[in-house]
């Protein structure tokens, strides 16, 4: 009779587990889209993470929408059509700061996750200052998937040598070295197309202006017309005088390619271009390509990061939950970023999953003052960055500081970021 009851109820458990199975697989399962800009040469890292989102929701179908252009130039307008004509994807690239407070959660199209941050025990994975990106008084309205540095300064140290010139630690250095490559043919800096000149001020502006004051600039507290800012548009035009003519028509990659053939001497480039160099065009750091902080913004970590959330009315809403939860991971996290070229978002990665590079990287991130980016989200809103670009259209065109800094002034002031 005894054994009869514990037969009864051994079935009962295996009943009550597949119904348990069953229901948390109906939950999960269909389709998930990720839309994101990370295709072709940036699609490796995101192709990882969906590998392991699908090993783990095998019932789940993703569909890896993206569209082409380096800092989500296409993707952003294609996202924005979306959001407002009530079609979101499931989940979408967005930066941490202000593309996403100042632009999705101000308008109410995103759900507040704090709930997740405490049933997966992330208020101590991630590093304090990013929840400041992250979050408003209201909630935590994303997931970080990375944190990528954008100050960084790439060469070939073996041509380096060949010309007789060493890394510049400043501009000033820079300016001299400059009509030296000139003379041998060679394009002291490499530049692409709009967006990674906006990526090459923010460089400028940091070392002119310093961490304090360049972050002044961006909480209304250092005015646009100010000298200084002057001073930033003024170096910035000088240094254009040593890049390629060809940029408005080349990508971040070509811009890269150019240093990889000996073109160029210099670019300057957030660290996805470390994932380039040594996941698709196999140059490895230290060996094959050099790299310092930016001229003059050595002890200074000018940050981003890439994250994902879930939007107000997104179709398969249980699966995003599980995305998130994928890439929140230490295992999603230490899947994507050795091959992105970012650094974890979170304290605890494997750094012995890293190279040299993304390692020296996480080091600064430790002792480093961190800054927030401008071309990549962080301090300023989509409709600043918008208008910034046409800003940036028409230096590149006139070379005019004063016109350059009384225009980046009224867009601030539109966009609500100045008064
Ligand atoms: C940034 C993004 C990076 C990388 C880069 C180049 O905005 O945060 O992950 O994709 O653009 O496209």
């Amino acid at each position: 009779m005894k054994k009869f009851r514990w037969l009864n109820l051994t079935a009962l458990c295996l009943v009550l587990v597949f119904a348990l199975g069953t229901m948390v697989s109906a939950a999960v399962g269909g389709e998930l889209e990720i839309f994101s800009w990370w295709a072709g040469d940036e699609g490796p890292a995101l192709e990882a993470l969906i590998a392991l989102y699908e090993s783990k929701y095998p019932n789940v179908t993703v569909i890896n929408a993206t569209v082409t252009g380096g800092s989500g130039v296409n993707a952003k307008a294609v996202l924005k059509t979306r959001m407002l004509g009530g079609d979101p994807p499931d989940s979408f690239q967005v930066h941490a700061g202000q593309e996403l407070i100042g632009t999705w959660v101000v308008a109410d199209r995103m759900e507040d996750l704090t709930w997740l941050f405490e049933e997966e025990d992330w208020f101590d994975a991630f590093p304090e200052d990013l929840f400041g990106l992250l979050s408003t008084e209201e909630g935590i309205w994303s997931v970080p998937v990375n944190i990528h540095r954008s100050n960084v300064l790439y060469f070939i140290p073996d041509n380096l040598e060949k010309w007789g010139v060493e890394a510049p630690g400043t501009w000033e250095e820079f300016l001299e070295i400059a009509p030296k490559l000139v003379d041998q043919g060679v394009i002291p800096l490499s530049v692409g197309e709009n967006w990674t000149a906006t990526h090459l001020w923010e460089s400028v502006a940091l070392s002119v202006l310093g961490a304090d004051k360049y972050s002044d600039l961006w909480a209304g507290r250092l005015a646009w017309t100010s000298p200084e800012v002057i001073q930033v548009w003024e170096l910035f035009g000088e240094i254009l005088e040593y890049t390629n003519p060809d940029a408005p028509s080349l990508s971040w990659q070509q811009a890269t390619d150019m240093v990889v053939e000996g073109q160029a001497a210099l670019n300057i480039m957030g660290d996805w271009a470390s994932g380039y160099l040594s996941v698709t065009l196999g140059v490895k750091p230290g060996d094959g390509y050099g790299w310092a902080a930016s001229p003059g913004t050595t002890g200074v970590f000018m940050a981003l990061s890439d994250s994902f959330g879930i939007p107000v009315g997104c179709p398969n809403r249980e699966n995003t939950i599980a995305w998130l939860k994928t890439i929140g991971s230490l295992e999603g996290q230490d899947t994507f970023n050795p091959l992105k070229g970012s650094i974890s978002a979170r304290i605890d990665s494997d750094l012995s999953k890293y190279d040299l590079y993304l390692q020296s990287a996480a080091q600064d991130y430790q002792t480093d003052r961190i800054v927030g980016s401008l071309a990549h989200g962080v301090v300023a809103n989509e409709r600043f960055m918008n208008d910034f670009a046409t800003v940036m259209d028409i230096f590149l065109a006139n070379r005019d500081a004063r016109a350059a800094s009384n225009a980046a002034h009224v867009v601030a002031v539109q966009s609500g970021m100045a008064q």
